[in-house]
């Protein structure tokens, strides 16, 4: 009897549907291999949800994702949607769905592979071997907190924690640093901020239960010039929401390309894996767009939620042959290309090398 697992799929807009396609071809592969079966739920959410119920988040979808295993994501927003008031835009939409779903811990890798060290804006003697998990506080801090608002003249947002937030995220940095190098890096405002005071002061407290990993606190400016400067020296990142967000980012940039990198956002209910990069709508429906962020997804889903380790490894594996041959799609095309291909065509080769 092959394993079952219930999927909600969100492809969203822009090259959402294109890329989350790949990765359905991907986890077929491995399917195939390990006997695992993947029944999969289409969901709308974003600007398609908008333009088809008027709202970027329907109460279906909502429900039909807590309801599965897991929740495969592709990329949401565009500017057909840009000029609708805050609350309708599909980013608000995107906001009340992780808060909806509680994933407080997001999961942003940032890795370097060989074949493409020439494609980083750094050099390649700096960014070799970098291999950083960015652990973000995803459904607090001052994205959520209150009082916030805005008038003709002042606008206002709050950051706020409580020692309970500050705890469960620590947990996850300290039990990923378990199975890593054994450092968290823990990043804060503490020399302005009260709230930072608390995340370092909570921080420090749980460390005490890991003993064997290492805490390190540094601030957020620091942390922005140490990732350039020398970015092998972090293990696990560990942040709040904003500061996560800012640096991700800056950390998503030293391999070179914004279309290679996966994430996981894990917490009480579900989880929902997806890549780190937008929905490119200049891109959309070209067939161009890299699927290997979204792929690389998948295999975090197998990882983290699923506890298939053996079919996650494979899937590593076949995106890093993949790469090591030569095949790179229009992003990547100037690095060690020996074929160029398009999205589709990098789908087939990565399913056929697992
Ligand atoms: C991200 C994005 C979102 C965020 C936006 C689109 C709301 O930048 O996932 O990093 O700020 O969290
Ligand atoms: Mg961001």
């Amino acid at each position: 009897m092959p394993k079952n697992y219930n999927i909600s799929v969100i492809k969203g807009d822009g090259i959402g549907v294109e890329i989350v396609d790949q990765a359905i071809k991907v986890l077929g592969a491995v399917g195939k291999k390990f006997d695992i079966n993947f029944d999969y739920k289409e969901y709308l959410m974003g600007g398609c949800a908008i333009d088809a119920t008027g709202n970027p988040l329907p109460q279906e979808t909502i429900d039909g994702v807590l309801n599965s295993d897991a929740c495969l994501f592709g990329a949401i927003g565009g500017p057909k949607w840009d000029n609708l008031d805050r609350e309708l835009r599909p980013e608000s939409g995107l906001l009340r769905f992780r808060k909806e779903m509680g994933v407080f811990a997001n999961l942003r890798p940032a890795t370097v592979y060989d074949e493409l060290v020439d494609a980083s804006s750094l050099k390649p003697e700096v960014i070799k071997g970098v291999d950083i998990m960015v652990v973000r506080e995803l459904i607090g801090g001052i994205y959520f907190g209150e009082p916030k608002g805005k008038t003709e003249t002042k606008g206002w947002n709050t950051m706020v924690y409580t020692v309970e937030e500050i705890e469960r995220i620590a947990h996850v940095a300290f039990k990923l640093a378990m199975k890593r190098d054994k450092r968290v890096c823990s990043i804060d405002k503490a020399n302005v901020l009260d709230v930072s005071q608390l995340w370092r002061d909570t921080t420090e407290r749980i460390a005490k239960e890991y003993p064997e990993v290492e805490l390190t606190h540094m601030y957020v400016d620091n942390c922005a010039m140490q990732l350039i400067a020398n970015p092998r020296q972090f293990d696990v990142i560990l942040t709040g929401n904003i500061f996560g967000d800012i640096l991700s980012d800056e950390a998503s940039m030293l391999s070179g390309s914004i279309g290679l990198l996966p994430s996981a956002s894990t917490g009480l209910k579900t989880a929902v894996y997806e890549p780190i990069h937008g929905s490119a709508p200049d891109i959309a429906g070209l067939g161009i767009a890299n699927p290997i962020a979204t792929i690389a997804s998948a295999s975090m889903m197998l990882r983290y939620s699923l506890d298939e380790e053996d079919a996650a490894d494979a899937i590593d594996a076949a995106i890093k042959k993949t790469m090591a041959d030569g095949y790179r799609t229009g992003d990547l095309a100037a690095y060690d290309c020996k074929e160029q291909v398009n999205c589709t065509q990098m789908g087939d080769i990565i399913a056929s090398n697992i």
